[in-house]
């Protein structure tokens, strides 16, 4: 038996003599991952990727099973150029959005919409500008979470979207001066977890599907992709491989944050650029099939980032179900799937139960969130912001009008405001120098960072530019700003109601002005920012990743100029993650500091709600502010080290990042993780543990059923050629073919070359279930609550405010960090009351993986839980007795 068409040449000019970078098609010899412990390492370099096959099919477990049932009626009236028509995209601006799949005219299925981003919709007016996932981490409110993930949604649906793509996990922030970290939320798992599983509940109740990404170890903007570095003169021919080891992967990048999204009912999940261990990451089978699809029984479908998809039938047996957008590269007019995959099921390298699971995976999804109910056809146009346009854009066919303008912002800004001033985090208060009143003397604002940019809010592509104030980074994970308020505008709002005087200079050059202005302030308040976004656009010489994590625009002179001159200046900082302080954080003249993030549209009002003390700040540090870049102890890759092949990125320090790191080597950041004060102040008494009584862990065992078949189809190629009355869009991807003759429609180069196919990918019969898998986000016994921990806390200051407890646990072992983060809880409290703090522990919270069992245990180590009002200000303890 012949299996062809074959799409592993892409492979194919690979050294020979790097087996590993041919997975998953080349059987390898290690049965497990690098093994290791978290701490020292195992030689990563070139590490591999086990083959894990076959993919597995949905089944419906958990919340999935009405929808299950619906996706697989759905699907089994579909024909075999149906099926491929939802699971490939039409190729990059063939329609409106930035991804659309085919469609099912003859039952009238419209085509699924796809559109960015994770703060809002991108590429389209009259929509919202929300606050960075960074930077709404830091309100530690699940409230939020879910509100803001409710109205994003929304705004998507009533543009037509399907699938709102976001929100992000990965990057998890290995390293500070990742491009895109500010995209996803915290290097800390757990909260990330909690705010991936409330921002996807927010976006699917709001009847939209949301798309959990970058799975996985997509940690790093430089050499992602191959074309977009070479286009930087980086000579290079795959992409960057992070190489991981099993507990590394288990107890840092996959669970929480994508076992929780998975367990919230994610729809769909984003696969990345770079590759894993030497496998790409959209044709991973170790990582789709056994991790995502096995251990943590994801249910809805996955999805490739845009042309991360390299091969045809090797991605599609590994656990990818729909090709992002479609084409090869973008404008090619050739696919890996469409014509080729129709052309791969017919002869059988591609099962046909495996094209019915990718289907059933993105109906399921579909029906779970209502868009069978919730769907508005897609009223505006990625590509234009004018009425009329071209509905195939790139083709330049079918003009007329495009977008309908339609204003889906609601009363969104107060609740955007609301949350910004509520996630900015106060460093620094000396003798209560915030809140303000309005009734200083003489304000005066300092810094580009307080003011408009020059071109407009939207006047750089992308946000590819750091002009003015910054409420957003650059790239794909942007919206058009339906305005920015700026800083000085909200401050001159609030000095001038009060009859004050107020004056700015805004220009971060003009030393002798900043100086003199300075000089007659009795408060001056600095606007500074660093920026970062996505590798397609660099800004100052950062492409995509921050090249250091100093401030941006000579942001450290402007404080030293007015601190020299002004012995109360407030320094407020916008950034994509942390910045060096040291220069100026313990400065006598810098009075206090905020970290106000990536606030979004109403950055300037949340700020001044914040410093005139309408909102009392509770906001914790999503990360730790260092003192010394080498103190983090990561950092990117930023120059190849493989000579032209993929770069190898060993990540050495395991689960070591963030605090974990900073407590492991004793280094005394400035502020830590969790850290961040109130304009009252809280006490902590009367811890209380209280335990409850769990059944033993239980190994998921058995075996899976038989893979569903939904329907036959035909063997002969004549059967799935271009309809004669089509008129086909140029550059547009279908599911037909050009001829009979299978090697001409297919058009690869190297049809019918080889063969392989990997060893039990297409077998269908029933398969033994993963062991610490059993439902959506694992074995459902991980979620056992085993204690319950209770605590008072105090407001022993004078105004009321809100304070998160957190808990923290040690799990003892010689390889586990100092403490983690496992529950926090927000609460509200009024000036000399009591509350109580309460918060569960779960079996999975205190346990580590087992790289030999391949499982989760609780080790004989002793554990002892924490809580207290930062990673490092913990006054309640006790052993846990388990
Ligand atoms: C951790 O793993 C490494 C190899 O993976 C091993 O050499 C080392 O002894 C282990 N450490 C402990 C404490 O188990
Ligand atoms: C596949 O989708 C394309 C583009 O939306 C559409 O023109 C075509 O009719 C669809 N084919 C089938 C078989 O439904
Ligand atoms: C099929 O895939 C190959 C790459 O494997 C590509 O070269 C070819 O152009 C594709 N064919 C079509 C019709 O898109
Ligand atoms: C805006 O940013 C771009 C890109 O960094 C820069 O070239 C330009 O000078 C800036 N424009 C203004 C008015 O600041
Ligand atoms: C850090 O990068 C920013 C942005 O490119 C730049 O303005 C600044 O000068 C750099 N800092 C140092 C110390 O080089
Ligand atoms: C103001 O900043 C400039 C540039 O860094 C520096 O040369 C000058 O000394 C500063 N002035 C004061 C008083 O610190
Ligand atoms: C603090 O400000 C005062 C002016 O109020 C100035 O005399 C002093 O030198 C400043 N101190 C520092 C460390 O810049
Ligand atoms: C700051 O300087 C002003 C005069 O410029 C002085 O009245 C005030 O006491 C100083 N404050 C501190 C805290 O030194
Ligand atoms: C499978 O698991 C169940 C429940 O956990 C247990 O009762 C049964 O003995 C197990 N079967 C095997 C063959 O291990
Ligand atoms: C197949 O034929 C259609 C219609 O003539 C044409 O647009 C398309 O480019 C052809 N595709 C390939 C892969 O040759």
């Amino acid at each position: 038996m012949h299996f062809s068409p074959e799409f592993w040449s892409i492979f194919s000019f690979l050294p020979l003599f790097v087996p590993s970078l041919r997975d998953p098609e080349y059987p390898s010899s290690t049965p497990n991952p690098p093994g290791g412990n978290g701490t020292e390492h195992d030689a990563l370099w070139l590490a591999a990727s086990p083959p894990k096959y076959p993919s597995p099919w949905m089944d419906g477990s958990g919340e999935w099973a009405t929808a299950y049932k619906r996706a697989q009626a759905f699907v089994s009236q579909l024909t075999l150029l149906e099926k491929v028509n939802l699971t490939t995209g039409v190729g990059w601006q063939g329609e409106d959005c930035v991804g659309n799949t085919g469609e099912i005219p003859r039952l009238g299925f419209p085509a699924l919409c796809l559109q960015d981003s994770p703060l809002g919709v991108r590429n389209a007016d009259y929509v919202s500008a929300f606050p960075a996932g960074g930077s709404v981490a830091a309100s530690f409110d699940r409230e939020i979470w879910y509100q803001r993930g409710f109205e994003m949604g929304s705004e998507h649906r009533k543009k037509g979207v399907d699938v709102q793509l976001g929100p992000v996990v990965g990057p998890l922030g290995r390293s500070p001066e990742g491009g895109r970290n500010w995209e996803g939320f915290s290097p800390d798992p757990v909260l990330s977890g909690i705010a991936v599983a409330q921002s996807v509940r927010g976006i699917q109740d709001a009847g939209v599907i949301a798309c959990t990404k970058h799975f996985i170890m997509n940690e790093q903007e430089h050499f992602r992709q191959v074309a977009e570095w070479n286009g930087y003169g980086y000579v290079f021919d795959e992409a960057i491989s992070s190489n991981v080891d099993d507990v590394t992967m288990h107890e840092l990048y996959l669970c929480k944050p994508f076992a929780d999204a998975v367990r919230a009912g994610t729809g769909s999940i984003m696969c990345s650029y770079n590759q894993i261990n030497n496998s790409y990451g959209c044709a991973n089978s170790y990582t789709l099939n056994h991790l995502l699809k096995g251990e943590l029984g994801f249910q809805g479908f996955v999805m490739s980032d845009w042309q991360a998809q390299h091969s045809g039938v090797s991605s599609s047996l590994a656990g990818l179900d729909m090709t992002m957008p479609g084409d090869t590269l973008f404008n090619t007019g050739y696919t890996f799937w469409g014509t080729n995959l129709t052309i791969a099921v017919v002869n059988g390298s591609v099962p046909m139960w495996r094209l019915d699971d990718m289907a059933t995976r993105i109906m399921a999804a579909y029906y779970l969130v209502g868009r069978d109910e919730a769907s508005v056809p897609v009223n505006f146009n990625s590509w234009t912001t004018d009425t009329f346009g071209y509905q195939h854009a790139f083709a330049k066919l079918d003009y007329g009008v495009v977008n309908e303008h339609v204003d889906v912002r609601e009363e969104h800004g107060r609740t955007i405001r609301d949350h910004a001033a509520r996630s900015t985090v106060l460093l620094k208060n000396t003798g209560n120098t915030l809140p303000l009143t309005g009734k200083e003397k003489f304000t005066a604002v300092f810094g580009e960072d307080a003011d408009n940019n020059p071109w407009g809010p939207n006047g750089c592509s992308d946000r590819g530019c750091d002009n003015g104030t910054l409420a957003m980074g650059w790239g794909s994970g942007t919206s058009n700003f339906p305005y920015l308020v700026t800083p000085l505008t909200a401050i001159q709002n609030e000095v001038l109601f009060n009859g004050g005087i107020i004056q700015s200079e805004t220009q971060n050059w003009a030393y002798s002005q900043i100086m003199s202005l300075a000089g007659q302030a009795s408060t001056s308040i600095v606007f500074v920012n660093a920026d970062s976004g996505e590798g397609y656009i660099g800004v100052d010489g950062n492409i995509g990743d921050r090249n250091n994590l100093t401030l941006w625009r000579n942001g450290e002179a402007l404080i030293q100029n007015v601190t020299a001159y002004c012995n109360n200046t407030i320094v407020v900082i916008h950034s994509v993650g942390p910045v060096l302080l040291t220069p100026y954080y313990d400065n006598d003249n810098v009075t206090a500091i905020l970290w106000a993030g990536l606030p979004g549209e109403q950055s300037g009002n949340s700020i001044a709600d914040v410093l005139y003390g309408r909102v009392n700040p509770s906001a914790k540090l999503p990360f730790t502010f260092g003192r010394t870049r080498e103190d983090y102890g990561t950092d990117i890759l930023y120059d190849l080290n493989n000579g032209e092949n993929a770069a190898q990125d060993d990540f050495v320090e395991g689960i070591f990042i963030d605090y974990r790191h900073f407590d492991r080597a004793g280094l005394d950041p400035i502020y830590e993780f969790g850290y961040g004060l109130s304009y009252s102040t809280f006490a902590y008494s009367g811890l209380q543990v209280e335990k409850h009584a769990v059944g033993p862990y239980m190994p998921t065992n058995g075996t899976t059923k038989a893979a569903p078949v939904l329907g036959n189809y035909s063997r002969d190629l004549a059967d799935y050629q271009f309809p004669s009355n089509l008129s086909a869009v140029p550059f547009y991807i279908y599911p037909y073919l050009n001829s009979t003759d299978a090697a001409d429609a297919s058009d690869d180069p190297s049809y019918g070359s080889d063969d392989f196919i990997p060893e039990g990918a297409r077998d269908g019969s029933p398969q033994p279930r993963v062991a610490a898998g059993g439902g959506p986000g694992g074995n459902p016994r991980l979620y056992d609550v085993f204690f319950t921990v209770r605590a008072t806390i105090q407001n022993t200051g004078s105004v009321v405010g809100e304070e998160v407890g957190q808990l923290y646990v040690s799990l003892g072992g010689p390889n586990d960090p100092k403490v983690v983060l496992r529950n926090f809880n927000k609460l509200s409290i009024a000036p000399g009351a009591s509350a109580t703090f309460s918060a569960d522990i779960t079996r999975r919270d205190l346990s580590n993986w087992d790289p030999v069992q391949q499982n989760w245990v609780i080790t004989s180590y002793p554990k002892t839980v924490f809580v207290g009002s930062s990673s490092r200000k913990l006054p309640l303890s006790q052993r846990l007795s388990i």
